[in-house]
């Protein structure tokens, strides 16, 4: 497997370089306790613990630059203090980005219409409760279950969470748990009829055979759109107009980790180099007028600010936030 040379590689410089002796046991046993870590041996633990190490020397670092007015975010050690960005990466993303765009689904926005200043969907009932994904490349899922959820509310006035494992199981232009594409996972909604609740079809986080059954079949849809590739301004009309969108993001580095609050950005996040699905839910702008999206992730309650992000808006597409966004479309129930 690629991660085992990633390894080695980070062992052996471990060895090279023993961390000077900067009085941290107790931290790191605090963490191992909070987070039920466990490892299989010395060795694997002090490999974990010098990437827990240059993390907590890399948030500290940061926070004191962040005192100092340099950023606009804060980090803060979280479970995956002990994972080196490419494990983070391989484990728990999993967005395929697609060679070709769909042709004829592009959302035009009237770009005469003015648009909401601010918008926050959770507020307005339209988000489910932040999940986890665990070690499954299911983000694709996530984020195409969380606007499917937004459209249910949106034209049927229902909240509840859809079932993300239902599309890993049965999106056959997908890889499951190896990573998908929202657009494969609506296309597949609307010719199967329907998506299953979580409920009728809960999350294991592992592949398994297509199990879908209409008893369980809590929405259906009619199609889906896609952002212009790159136009903030057309997914903000998106999100304003619609509900919350699914996107793709660079969620490559080591600040979006262990982000904890604040508006997130950081030069080196790529827009070429899109490897994360997530869920833009609003926007809005701080009282200093710094613009940002907010962004539901798939990595439980205890990443970043209980869940959520709020990432740059109009910063030059930061992290590639508008290059990949779509949502469905959904109808109102017959003879509404
Ligand atoms: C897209 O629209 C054009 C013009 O209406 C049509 O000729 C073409 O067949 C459509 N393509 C697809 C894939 O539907
Ligand atoms: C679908 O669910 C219903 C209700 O739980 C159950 O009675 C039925 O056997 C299921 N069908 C299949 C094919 O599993």
């Amino acid at each position: 497997m690629l991660l085992c040379g990633g390894l080695l590689t980070l062992l052996a410089s471990a060895l090279a370089f023993p961390p000077e002796g900067l009085p941290l046991d107790s931290e790191w046993e605090a963490w191992k306790t909070a987070h039920k870590k466990e490892y299989n041996g010395l060795g694997e633990e002090a490999l974990r613990r010098s990437i827990w190490e240059k993390n907590m020397q890399l948030i500290e670092a940061h926070n004191q630059e962040y005192e100092l007015g340099m950023h606009s975010y804060e980090l803060a050690m979280n479970h995956l203090g002990d994972m080196t960005p490419e494990e983070v990466v391989e484990k728990m993303t999993g967005l395929q980005v697609p060679l070709v765009r769909e042709a004829n689904s592009t959302f035009i926005p009237d770009y005469s219409e003015e648009l909401p200043k601010a918008i926050d969907y959770r507020k307005l009932g339209y988000v489910t409760p932040v999940r986890n994904q665990g070690s499954c490349g299911s983000c694709w899922a996530f984020s195409s279950v969380g606007a499917l959820e937004g459209q249910l509310m949106k034209t049927q006035g229902k909240l509840l969470s859809l079932s993300p494992q239902n599309l890993v199981d049965c999106v056959k232009e997908n890889d499951g748990c190896g990573g998908g594409y929202m657009i494969n996972a609506f296309k597949y909604v609307k010719k199967n009829g329907g998506i299953d609740s979580e409920e009728a079809y809960p999350y294991v986080g592992e592949d398994q055979s297509c199990a879908y059954n209409k008893t369980g079949k809590a929405a259906e849809i009619r199609g889906f759109k896609e952002v212009p590739e790159g136009s903030e301004k057309a997914l903000q009309a998106a999100v304003a107009k619609f509900g919350p969108i699914s996107v793709g993001i660079d969620a490559s580095l080591g600040t979006f980790f262990q982000y904890r609050r604040g508006v997130y950005y950081d030069r080196d996040c790529d827009k070429d180099n899109i490897n994360h699905a997530v869920l833009v839910v609003g926007y809005g702008a701080t009282p200093k007028g710094k613009k940002y999206w907010i962004v539901k992730n798939s990595w439980g309650e205890d990443w970043g600010d209980k869940g959520y992000i709020l990432m740059a808006r109009n910063r030059n597409n930061a992290c590639g936030i508008a290059n990949l966004a779509s949502f469905p479309i959904m109808s109102p129930p017959e003879g509404a």
